[in-house]
């Protein structure tokens, strides 16, 4: 049971079908842009703007759970928000995501900490 529910701000985002398979969009909530993708371990939701620069990760290159950058080609780990390789290091925000009935729901309340250990 999720024991911070009342802390969670689900938000219905799109339908799972509106995202390929290895592929992101983009989505804007009140003001703040994230990434939602579609891997081969389930939907994802990060931040949209790179950590390096000021670059939309949308147009990046998903592979595995893995995000290229289309600027410079900095990676991040989908799933942690891990910074993978120069130029990026610092890691990308994550938020929880959960789909029900063929939409992605994202708690836009709970950026979860990617630089934990
Ligand atoms: Fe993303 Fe440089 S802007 S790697």
């Amino acid at each position: 049971m999720d024991t911070n529910l009342s802390m969670s701000t689900w938000i219905d985002a799109c339908a799972t079908e509106e995202i390929d398979e290895e592929d992101l969009i983009s989505w804007h909530h009140e003001g703040k842009a994230y990434a939602i993708y579609n891997t081969e371990k389930g939907f994802f939701a990060t931040d949209l703007m790179c950590t390096h620069e000021a670059q939309s990760l949308e147009d990046g290159i998903v592979v595995d759970c893995v995000i290229e950058c289309p600027l410079h080609g900095g990676r991040f780990d989908i799933c942690s928000g891990r910074a993978l390789s120069a130029p990026v290091s610092k890691d990308l925000a994550t938020y929880p995501v959960r789909v029900e009935n063929g939409r992605v729901f994202v708690d836009v309340a709970s950026a979860g900490d990617a630089g934990r250990p």
